[in-house]
This record gives structure tokens, sequence and C-alpha cells, in this order.
């Protein structure tokens, strides 16, 4: 059905003609026809429950270049905002909840939103299906239920999420409870986007690595094993998951035996270890240090290679960033990575065909 397939094969750790790449953030502020789009939407929410907006952007990076799938635009923290904690981005600052849900009180009234109120995330997810006429695979995602509660906490992004990791030992009856609650949501979250189209789903477990690691798998890992567990009660049919814990280089085996296909790593991990840690049990995607976007075309391409080369010949990488594209990244600079990637995988994959079928 769809036309380039490479990034389900890659998940399935099936072999491809080149690496599938994409890149986290790949619609956003680096690229102007973002700029112009969120101008004219008027701010980024508007942006992100627009269907018409959210679709044209997904596609943006898609028209520039070759890329293997397509990300929804949208953001992570839709469910606490459905949950009514009032979301909001300031310009040049990052995103505000006008309630938190730090204390006792706050906590027992939250409850898992009506996914009507998310309609326009599954909307959009529809919308950019049908636009993309199955050239390439489309990613839905959600944030890690202990990611959200990050932010539902602080109210806001922080430097350390101090209060957070407090209570993840003052008060872990709270904690919990909060990802309990973000757990079912995100599971049914992601059960909507399945059902509107989405070939393939990610968690975004940004602030897992803050935590100690017993703090983690209670808190972090413990909540993701339950969406995955309870997806299939939500989605129509089962599409890949990929799990990534920024700083969870750690824990790979732990995120290996999760129940996704896929890890995604960031730049700390090598992937040549990763691979034999984990074996051939999941795929791994990633994870390009973002900062070498902002050197210069001849030395994105050699970090590339040297990546690609470190990943091995197995089958079952997805190259990606090891987290988002920063603002500042020349967009040349990424057609150089994404054409680094494509011809010089389909070399190294054609040889590694050649020398299998010699063997035959
Ligand atoms: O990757 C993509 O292209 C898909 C779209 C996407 C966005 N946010 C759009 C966005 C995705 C997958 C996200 C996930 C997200 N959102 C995460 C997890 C991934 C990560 O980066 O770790 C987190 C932590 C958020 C919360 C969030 N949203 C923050 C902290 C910010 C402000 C920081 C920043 O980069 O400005 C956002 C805003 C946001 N989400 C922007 C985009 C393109 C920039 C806002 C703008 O246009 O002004």
């Amino acid at each position: 059905m769809l036309k380039n397939d490479l990034l389900l094969r890659a998940l399935r750790r099936e072999p491809t003609a080149h690496t599938p790449i994409w890149l986290m953030r790949q619609a956003g502020r680096y690229l102007p026809e973002y700029n112009a789009t969120r101008a004219r939407a008027g701010s980024f929410m508007a942006l992100a429950t627009t269907p018409s907006l959210a679709t044209e952007v997904t596609l943006q990076p898609l028209a520039r270049y070759p890329l293997d799938a397509a990300i929804l635009f949208s953001d992570i923290l839709t469910i606490p905002d459905a949950m009514g904690l009032g979301l909001s981005f300031a310009e040049g600052e990052g995103p505000r909840f006008a309630r938190t849900s730090a204390d006792e009180q706050s906590i027992a009234a939250l409850a898992v939103p009506d996914m009507a109120k998310l309609r326009y995330v599954f909307d959009a997810v529809a919308e950019i299906k049908r636009a993309l006429a199955n050239s390439v695979p489309l990613i839905g995602f959600a944030g890690s239920p202990f990611t959200l509660a990050c932010y539902m906490i602080e109210g806001g992004g922080s430097a350390d999420f101090a209060t957070v990791r407090r209570m993840a030992y003052a008060r872990s009856d709270l904690l919990q409870r909060l990802v309990e609650i973000n757990a079912q949501a995100v599971a049914r979250y992601l059960g909507e986007q399945i059902a509107a189209g989405a070939d393939a789903v990610m968690l975004f477990d940004t602030w897992g690595g803050l935590l100690a690691a017993p703090e983690w798998r209670r808190f972090s890992l413990a909540s993701m094993r339950s969406v995955l567990d309870a997806l299939p009660l939500f989605a129509p049919r089962r599409v890949p998951a990929i799990l990534f814990t920024k700083g969870g280089g750690a824990w790979l085996e732990e995120l290996a035996d999760s129940g996704a296909q896929c890890i995604g790593v960031d730049w700390t991990v090598d992937l040549g270890s990763a691979r034999r840690r984990i074996g051939d049990r999941v795929a791994l995607q990633g994870n390009l240090d973002p900062m070498v976007l902002l050197t210069d075309p001849e030395t994105v391409a050699r970090t590339a290679r040297t990546l690609i080369d470190s990943a091995g010949p197995a089958p079952g990488h997805v190259f990606n960033l090891g987290h988002g594209i920063v603002p500042t990244t020349p967009p040349d600079h990424v057609a150089a990575l994404v054409n680094a990637v494509h011809a010089y995988s389909r070399q190294l994959h054609a040889q590694s065909s050649e020398r299998s079928s010699g063997q035959a």
C-alpha cells in the first residue's frame, strides 16, 4: 500500500535498500515556511488545533527533503490541556499551564479527558494521511506519562524539575496516581491516532533521564509499559511503537524488554555497543547530535557516515537525531544529511545483500 515503507520495514528489522531517515522536530522553526504558516495562524496553539494548518506544516519538510516518514504536527501537551490545565505558548518562551497538578486536591480532581476534546488531533491525522496519499508512513506520538506529569506539576518547563523529583520521594503516592491517569489517557489518545491512520507511534520520555534508576522504573518505565499493554484495547490494529527516553542509555536492556518494537536513543549512546547490549530484540532509532547540523555540509555528511558504520550492517536502524532539530539549523545542512544517509547506506546495503546472496 505505502510507496515507501522503509521505516516500517526497519522497525520490523527487515532489510531495506537504504537506512530510512526522519528527524525529530522536522517541521519547526528552522524552516522559513513553517514560520510563515505559524505567523498566519497567530500562535502555536492555533496552528496545532487547526487540522488544515497542522497538515500544511507536517508536509513542509517532506516537500524539501526525501524523508522516509512524516510525523504528525502537534504537541505532547495536548493531553493535559484537554484535562483542563489551560495550555499556552508565550512568544519566545516554552509552554505554560494556567493551572498545575502539584497537590493532593488537584491530582485527585484529574480524570482521563473526553477524547472528543482532542478531535482536532485525530482530524489532523486523517487529513495528513489523505494528503500523503500513501507516499510515506505517518508517525503519531504522545508524551510519556511521566514526562507529561513533569509539565503538569511544574506548570511549564524547568531546568531541573526539582518539584517533580522531590515528589517522587516525598509523595510517591501522588506521582503514582498522576502517571496512572496519564497512562490511561495516552493509551486512548494513541489508539485514536491509530484509528485515524497513524502507521507507527512514538512515546517521548524526554525527562525520564532525570530520575534515579528505581524511580525511572517505577514512574516512567512502568507507565510506558501500561500504555503499550493497553494500546490493543483502544487501537483497531497493531502498529509498531518507538520508545525514546532521553538520557536512558543506562537502561537500554529494560527499554528493549518493554514491548516496544524500537528504542530511540540520544547522542550519548554508541549505536554499536547498544546493538551488542540488546542484540536483535528491537530496532534502534537515532542518534546524531543536533549540533552537528550547525557545522557545514561536509562535516554533517562525514559524521552521518560514521554513525551508520557504528550502527552496523544488521537491519533495524532508523536514522534520526538524538533530540529535536534546533531552530538555528540551516535548512541546506538538513538536505546534506538526508542525502548522505541515503547515498552511503544504499551503497552499504547493496554490498551486504551481495555478500549474503554470494553465500547462498
Ligand atoms: O517532531 C515534529 O516535527 C512533530 C511536532 C512536535 C512538536 N512538539 C512541535 C512543537 C513534537 C513531536 C513535539 C513533542 C514535544 N513537545 C516534546 C517531546 C519531544 C522533545 O522535544 O523532547 C516536548 C517536551 C514538548 C513540549 C514543548 N513544546 C516545549 C518544551 C516547547 C517549547 C520549546 C521549543 O522548542 O520552543 C514546545 C513548542 C513546540 N512544539 C514547537 C514545535 C515546532 C515550537 C513552538 C513554536 O513554533 O513557537
